[in-house]
Parts: structure tokens; sequence; C-alpha cells
């Protein structure tokens, strides 16, 4: 529903003072716009941190008025649609700023008294003009509202917020009087909060779909592989918890878990009779099969978003010693989420059944991560932090494993 500005008359002083506050209120609806956009252009995208941006902007509402001339409620209750239902939550004044006075309410569509998201946009009001006592007035808010505010609300202006998460915002006992002037203060307040609401909502879409498509990517990717759609799951979960306790940061540890999942996307340009022979590659069938980590290169592309998967395909193969493929990275050089993986995809190997080798159970993966195989030297072939890291949390391993089974 588009936003409608109302024309109201007022003195010019108060007149100037408002298209400050509605440009200052412009100006941080493009700052806020702008650094959302900068965190989730990067490796690690962060998605916007609504409530600190709510409080900023109704924080700017009252802090940001001139000296003397302040005319804060007492409280505001911001409300928006949350499927079927609303939320709202209840902020308080204080010398610093609003804060939370509780956890958010819950608010059937018939409970939304004293605001209504689609009549209209503002109300202003006060108990002595409408011919009531304060008493019965009370009875158009919400008993959790009231009982929060904790003394009798004598006016109040409600402004509606549009977008896609549309809402409300209700300011609570003014001093003295709430009049019209309030009303076109909350509408800058409403116009950023549409902005952030809506901006958080869409974010929110485009990283799920985003995700969701590095998902299918990687599981198109692995239909001629003869590993199944369940170990591209694991790898991804078995990722997560061994990034967190290697200390990743949350962020990280989730891009590295979607991340991981596209490792052997070059795999797509592999022969499908390479990836499904049984018995042992001849060498020049070996090299064809490792080019898999140059093709999920390529595939992945430069895009910064997809930097952390681009690594783990590219080196995913190396060894901590030199010895692996295709650059014959060793140690530090080798990217660490590619040395992470590497542990977890290996785990995940042993633990599968191949057309030339059964599934070994969990104890025996983990005798040759100690003692080594024919395949594998534990020694040479894993960062040694991450393998000590690995050997501490296997028990989640198991467990992903057991949750986890072919579809
Ligand atoms: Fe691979
Ligand atoms: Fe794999």
């Amino acid at each position: 529903m588009p936003h409608r500005a109302r024309l109201v008359h007022l003195p010019p002083r108060r007149g100037r003072d408002l298209c400050h506050q509605a440009f200052r209120q412009t100006l941080d609806v493009l700052r806020i716009t702008d650094e959302a956009l900068e965190d989730l252009c990067c490796e690690c995208p962060r998605l916007p941190d609504l409530d600190s941006l709510v409080l900023r902007a109704l924080d700017e509402m009252t802090l940001g008025e001139p000296q003397g001339r302040t005319r804060s409620p007492s409280h505001v209750f911001l409300v928006h649609a949350r499927q079927d239902e609303f939320e709202g939550m209840l902020y308080r004044a204080s010398p610093q700023g609003f804060r939370p006075v509780a956890p958010p309410i819950r608010l059937t569509a018939d409970e939304t008294h004293a605001f209504s998201v689609d009549a209209e946009d503002v109300t202003v009001s006060n108990y002595r003009d409408e011919g009531t006592d304060l008493e019965a007035y009370q009875a158009r808010f919400h008993p959790e509202v009231r009982r929060l505010v904790g003394e009798p609300i004598r006016n109040y202006v409600s402004y509606r917020v549009a977008g896609d998460r549309p809402g409300a915002i209700i300011a609570f006992n003014y001093p003295d009087r709430a009049t019209r002037y309030e009303a076109q203060v909350l509408a800058a307040l409403a116009v950023t909060l549409g902005t952030v609401w809506t901006l958080g909502s869409r974010v929110a879409q485009v990283e799920e779909a985003f995700v969701y498509l590095i998902g299918a990517l990687a599981r198109a990717s692995e239909a001629n592989d003869e590993v199944t759609g369940d170990h591209i799951v694991r790898v991804s979960r078995y990722c997560e918890v061994l990034a967190r306790a290697a200390g990743y940061p949350e962020g990280e540890a989730r891009v590295l878990a979607y991340s991981s999942q596209l490792h052997d996307v070059g795999k797509i340009h592999t022969p499908r009779e390479l990836l499904r022979k049984p018995g042992p590659l001849t060498p020049a069938e070996l090299a064809l099969m490792q080019e898999h980590t140059l093709h999920g290169e390529k595939i992945i592309g430069t895009s910064p978003r997809l930097a952390m998967a681009r690594r783990i395909a590219g080196a995913h193969h190396e060894n901590w010693d030199g010895s692996g493929y295709p650059r014959g990275l060793r140690g530090e050089e080798i990217p660490r989420e590619a040395r992470l993986v590497k542990i977890v995809d290996v785990y995940d190997a042993l633990r599968s059944p191949r057309p030339y080798k059964p599934a070994l159970s969990h104890e025996q993966a983990m005798e040759v991560f100690t003692a080594g195989d024919h395949r594998t030297r534990p020694d040479e072939h894993f960062d040694p932090e991450l393998l000590r890291i690995f050997r501490d949390i296997h028990e989640e391993f198991r467990r992903i494993h057991a949750e986890i089974q072919p579809w």
C-alpha cells in the first residue's frame, strides 16, 4: 500500500524543524540501506540487525529534537504482521533513548486495539476529546500493553507502516496532549520502519533462495557420482560443527557449511564411467578425475559471495605435506576451510559404501584417522590442529552420520 503524506498547518518554526527531521530520517534510511547492502556483498554476509536499526530510528525521533522542545511519548508500541497474526514490541522512553520493556507480544487480528493496519494512516486521540472517562478509555488498549505501560493511557498517536510487513507505530502518553505535530514526526518514523522491515524481509528471502540454489546445484552435480545427495547434507553439517569447534565466528561457520556443498561441483565435467569405475583408475583417468577441482573453481566463478566455495573446491584435495593436487600446496598455503573440508570429506567417504569397498563403522573410520590406511596418512595429509579438534568432537560426527542416512 503506498504511503500517503497528509498536509497539516504548522507554525513556520515547527514546519522548519519538521523538514529537518524528515531530511534526517531520509538520510538515515539511505545510510541503513547502504550499510545493509555493504554487509551483504562480502564473503560472509550479515543480515541487517533489525532490532538495533529500529532502536536507532526511534531514538532519532525524540533525541534528535532541538533542546527543550522534546515531546517524547512515554511508550512506543511497534506492531508488524507476522504470518496470520501480529507481533508487537513495547519500548519505554529513558534518558538514553527507547528501550524494550518486555519480550514481543503476540496479537491476533481482532486484538489489535487502537490501531488499524488497513484503515486510516494516522489517528490522533486524547481521551478528553472523546467524551469518555479515563477508565473507559483504557478498554481501547490490549490488556498486556496496559499492564506494561503501568499507568493510565491518556492519549496516543497511531501511524500505519506500509511495506512487505505492514504494521503500525502507536505512541502513548505525550505530555499534556497528542497533536498532529506528533503525528507528522511519527510519519517520518513510519517511512523509516517500513523501509527497514521491507529491506530485512527481502534480504532474508534472497538469502534463503541463494542458499537453496547452492544446495540444488551441488545435488545436481553429484547426480552422476557414486555418492548420493545425503553426502552433501552430511558434509555441510559436519563442517558447521567442526568450524565452530575450530573457532570460526557463527556467520563464517554458516557460510562454510553451505559453501562446502560445492566442493565436488566440478565433477559435473567428469565422465560418468570414471566416477562409477569399480577398479583402480589408470594414470590418465586419474589425471582426468583430478581436474574436477579446477572445473569446480571455474564453475563457481569469481563472485565475492562465493569466494570461500571457490577456495574449497580448488583445494580440498591438497595435502598438508604438499603431496596433494591440483597445485601441490602445503601447510598453511592451503586455505584453512579447504583443510577442514578435506577431513570431513574423508570421514564421510570412509563411512560410505563404494563399488570397490564397504562402509566402515565410526570406530574403524577413526582408526584410519589415527593409524592411516593404504590411501590416507593422517599426519601427512591433514592439518594437525584441525585433526586434533576433529578427534575431540568425533562423537558429533557419529551422531550426524546416524541422523542423515541415504534417501
Ligand atoms: Fe573432490
Ligand atoms: Fe565429497
